[in-house]
């Protein structure tokens, strides 16, 4: 059997065992639970506490082994156990990686003694290598995903400044040129008398002009380089006062749904740039959603943490207010996603798009200091997320200092399964549960988690999947599944996705938790807490 340190460093746990099923089930009776859910006490047992502290390599009675290991309830079962496991002798030796003690090697037998001292020791070096080697590679392919994601991010916003800089550049310039093709066309519609025919070309000229004057407009927006004219306003209330202007823009066939928070904070934005935003999303919304849909709204306070999930660089920590528009429309892949705000970038047939209502987006909420970010899936819908930074409540104080975070408020030891398609999600959650004291185990999909959920039975306490799973299996019907093999187990979901747009779109029952991205570490180790103690 191999018993591991966990992080706090004062308990071990059981991480392998070569018993067969038969004894392992015996046990497991004996304890009144699998062996692996008992942390077992390091201080309070001494054979444990020679071999972890002081290094020792110790040969035992295996009774008094196993008596002295177990908290004090259980103790009376020690002979029922070594009675299961059909041994009479243990040999504990520590597991050491780097000059550190990470565990302990156990044997059982019938029939040792001293002279098998040197063989188990020598074995057990060997497993601490091996794990250590598993370790390093492990560590190093995190590593490598999360340099290839930052890598990413890092050329997506050299590429967006790039472009930004060129399309401002040029459209400034054509704008002086057009400045000056308009109003010599201008100059000579009034030399010309009302029935020349030069006049009805003259009239097409400015007209055209008119179009690519608009045109330049957008790219000066997408650039970052018109002028605004920002107030304090309510969000909730630009959105009503749209609605009804909506209505014929999107079309019959859609269902336009609001759902505004109440107290929603200010935000410092131009009301007329502002309706541009939530116009340009609405419209390509209706466009994904050729056959009817839903097309959602939805307003909240937010709070970005720092350290999020997924990162996105320039959503800095801090108070938000953040406008959803979200459809159950065709949705996009990745491919499309990552070219979304570049101008002229369009799926759309010639004459139907010309690719600069999201560039339009991007620079109107960048120059007004915020945010947007899309996510979606082929089949599933998107959802646009705009964040504005929320100005202070004139109400409330404005030195009131940010609550920290209780250090050791939301911590646990349960074992935690993630599923999720995206390895460099998964990592992430990982990461900050790992450190806050939970096992956790990964799947990619739902079978993958089937089969890791069944295999350790009722170890696996919490299941945090994603909405949408790869492969014909969902999160929410993976967890039914689950949850009618596991009773007991606890689920929570995540999505990029709002809220409304996940219930609204039947993906998961009402009452499920939901935890909607991006997520900073605190609020995914208080939903776990708060799903876990529910
Ligand atoms: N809600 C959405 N669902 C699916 N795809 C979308 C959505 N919004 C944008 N897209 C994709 O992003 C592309 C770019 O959108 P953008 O608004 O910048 O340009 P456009 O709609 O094609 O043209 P324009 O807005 O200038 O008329 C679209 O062509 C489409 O492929
Ligand atoms: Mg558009």
């Amino acid at each position: 059997m191999v018993f591991l340190a966990e992080p706090d460093g004062t308990t071990v746990r059981l991480a392998y065992s070569s018993h067969g099923q038969e004894s392992a089930q015996a046990v497991r009776a004996l304890l009144g639970r699998p062996a692996k859910e008992i942390a077992f006490d390091i201080e309070s047992a001494e054979q444990i506490r020679k071999v972890i502290r002081e290094r020792r390599v110790l040969l035992l009675d295996a009774e008094e082994a196993v008596s002295q290991a177990l908290p004090g309830e259980l103790k009376t079962q020690a002979a029922a156990i070594v009675r299961a496991l059909n041994t009479r002798w243990a040999i504990e030796v520590p597991l050491t990686v780097e000059e550190k003690v990470i565990g302990l090697l156990v044997v059982h037998s019938g029939d040792l003694d001293q002279q098998d001292l040197p063989a188990i020791t020598a074995f057990a070096n060997q497993i601490a290598a091996s794990w250590q080697k598993a370790r390093l590679m492990q560590d190093l392919e995190r590593s490598l995903r999360e340099l290839q994601r930052t890598q990413g991010e890092l050329i997506q916003a050299q590429k967006m400044e790039a472009i930004g800089r060129l399309a401002g550049g040029i459209a400034h310039d054509f704008n002086n040129l057009l400045t000056a093709i308009g109003g010599y066309a201008q100059l000579l519609l009034e030399r010309f008398t009302g029935s020349d025919p030069a006049r009805a070309d003259l009239e097409e000229i400015k007209k055209a002009t008119g179009k690519a004057g608009a045109l330049t407009r957008q790219l000066l927006a997408f650039s970052r380089k018109q002028v605004l004219q920002p107030r304090v306003l309510d969000l909730n209330e630009v959105i009503t006062n749209m609605q009804t202007m909506l209505r014929p823009l999107i079309g019959e066939h859609i269902a336009l749904e609001a759902s505004l928070a109440p107290e929603l904070g200010r935000v410092k934005a131009d009301p007329l740039q502002l309706e541009q935003v939530i116009m340009n999303l609405a419209i390509n919304a209706a466009d994904a959603m050729p056959r009817g849909g839903r097309l959602i709204l939805e307003t909240d306070n937010v709070e970005v943490e720092p350290g999020l999930e997924p990162a996105a660089p320039e959503l800095r920590p801090g108070l938000y207010v953040l406008l959803a528009v979200s459809d159950d429309g065709v949705g996009m892949d990745s491919d499309t996603q990552g070219r979304l705000f570049e101008p002229f970038f369009t799926t759309k047939p010639p004459g139907k798009g010309t690719g600069l209502g999201l560039s339009t987006v991007y620079g109107i909420v960048a120059q007004s200091g915020g945010h947007v970010q899309a996510y979606s899936r082929p089949g599933y819908g998107s959802s646009f997320k705009v964040y504005l930074p929320r100005m202070p409540d004139p109400d409330i104080p404005a030195a009131e200092p940010p609550s920290p975070p209780p250090a050791q408020g939301s911590r646990g030891g349960e074992t935690v399964l993630l599923v999720d398609e995206d390895a460099a999600a998964r990592d992430l959650l990982s990461k900050v549960l790992g450190a806050r004291g939970y096992t956790v185990l990964e799947a990619d999909q739902a079978e993958t988690a089937l089969a890791q959920a069944d295999g350790r039975g009722a170890q696996v306490q919490l299941v945090i999947s994603d909405v949408i799973l790869p492969g014909g299996m969902g999160g929410e019907a993976l967890a039914a599944l689950l949850a009618s093999r596991h009773p007991g187990m606890r689920f929570l979901f995540v999505s990029g996705y709002t809220a409304g747009a996940v219930r609204h779109g039947g993906l998961l029952p009402p009452g499920a938790r939901f935890l909607q991205r991006p997520f900073g570490p605190e609020a995914l180790a208080r939903a776990v807490r708060e799903v876990l103690d529910g």
